[in-house]
């Protein structure tokens, strides 16, 4: 009797809008700091469930010390307080949507503005309310696993309910990431991926504090959409010319050079560069990505199966943010880190020039599934 009065309790909460996986979450308890703490040979990484961030990942340097390479905050009550992202799980839809609208079956939806100039709306990241800001529920958590359930319905103005799993899993010395999602009722946007500002110093003392120095290379990476000043595409690709500041495909280059921009060109990057290989390839081959530093020897490699890489350096000059306790004294300065976003065509919804329907609508027909792989290795 008690347990049908719990089970109707259950079903009524669901349906007037709670949330079906809140009681999983309430079974696995954090640790002290509001982490999850996930590990393997090599490295230790702790997430919050506040969006989903990866708040710390730890691996030993070149010389044996063990640092923090990510940007983050120290506990879960900061990132709730925290006014927008700071990594995190990325959806409904990853990237931009110009206009905050796109059109679908003959239909215009209007989606949430999140972007910062008010004369031209644009949803980034899924919107206001999307994954990488709200509360994620925990539904398994082993030594070596960590599972978020999102239940969807219809947020930041999205078609159909959109039910997500997000698996993080480690091995020794990798970090796998496999996304899915189920969506139900209609066909709408989907594209998922994951944040997280990488400093391969973990901020050390001695260390320039920034990624200026840190090599990136993109070997598929030939081509980028062309943006404007408000870094929405307008529909071309630019090819990215031998030795210029876009150049990673050439092989191994400092950031500094795509940092250093002349003219008017904003600073900093958040950029959609294509990921083209030739037929057949397997998500395993080779990275897509490649970055390391000299200084700490660590170096990360990146395996994904999405079609585009968003890399976006930490373009912030204000220094608000504090480096977590363990990193150091001081903020995070401009360019202190460099995310790499395995997505597809940022604002294809509003491009179908580009043909890419097939990779960023997804309906009840077919399962939305993203894995992606974050090796790494230490000069000894
Ligand atoms: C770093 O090395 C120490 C000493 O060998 C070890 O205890 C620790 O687990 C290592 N850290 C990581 C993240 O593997
Ligand atoms: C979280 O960090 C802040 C700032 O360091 C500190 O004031 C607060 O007490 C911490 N909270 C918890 C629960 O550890
Ligand atoms: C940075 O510090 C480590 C140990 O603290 C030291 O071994 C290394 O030589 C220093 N690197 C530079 C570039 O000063
Ligand atoms: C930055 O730009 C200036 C002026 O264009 C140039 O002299 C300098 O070499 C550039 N630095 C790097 C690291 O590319
Ligand atoms: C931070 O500053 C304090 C006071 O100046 C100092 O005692 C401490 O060693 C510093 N911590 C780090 C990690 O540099």
């Amino acid at each position: 009797m008690r347990a049908l009065v719990v089970l109707k309790a259950f079903w009524k909460f669901v349906w007037v809008g709670g949330n079906p996986f809140a009681i999983l979450t309430a079974i696995h308890t954090p640790n002290e700091e509001g982490k999850y703490v996930i590990q393997a040979d090599g490295i230790r990484l702790a997430f919050t469930n506040q969006g989903g961030a990866l708040a710390n990942l730890w691996i030993n340097n070149t010389y044996g010390q063990e640092i923090d390479i990510v940007m983050g905050l120290d506990n879960a009550t900061q990132y709730a307080q925290y006014d927008g992202a700071l990594g995190g799980a990325l959806g409904r839809y990853a990237g931009l949507i110009s206009g905050a609208s796109f059109e679908l079956n003959g239909r215009r939806w209007k989606t949430s503005a999140n972007g910062k100039n008010g004369q031209k709306p644009v949803t980034i990241n899924g919107g206001k309310t999307g994954w990488g800001n709200i509360r994620l529920d925990v539904a398994v958590h082993t030594k070596d696993t960590l599972t978020f359930f999102i239940y969807d319905r219809g947020a930041n103005g999205f078609p159909g309910v959109s039910g997500a799993s997000l698996t993080h899993t480690v091995t020794p010395f990798a970090w796998h990431m496999s996304y899915g999602s189920t969506p139900m009722k209609e066909a709408g946007p989907l594209d998922l991926s994951h944040q997280v500002f990488w400093n391969l110093d973990g901020f050390a003392e001695n260390s320039t504090r920034t990624i200026e120095k840190h090599k990136l290379s993109l070997p598929f990476s030939g081509l980028r959409l062309d943006i404007d000043d408000d870094k929405i595409p307008t529909g071309d690709i630019h090819g990215n010319k031998k030795s210029s500041g876009y150049d990673f495909w050439s092989g191994p280059r400092p950031l500094a050079v795509a940092l250093n921009h002349s003219g008017d060109a904003p600073p900093g990057l958040d950029n959609t560069f294509l990921t083209s290989r030739s037929q057949p390839w397997a998500k395993d081959h080779k990275p897509v990505a490649s970055l390391e530093s000299e200084q700490s020897g660590v170096k990360l490699d990146f395996y994904a199966d999405q079609e585009a890489l968003q890399v976006v350096t930490w373009n912030n000059p204000d220094g608000s943010v504090p480096l977590k306790k363990k990193q150091g004294n001081g903020t995070y300065p401009m360019f202190a880190g460099v995310s790499l976003q395995a997505q597809d065509w940022t604002d294809a919804i509003n491009h179908p020039e580009w043909q890419r329907d097939e990779r960023i609508i997804w309906g009840p027909d077919r399962c939305f599934i993203a894995y992606s792989t974050f090796r790494f290795s230490v000069r000894k």
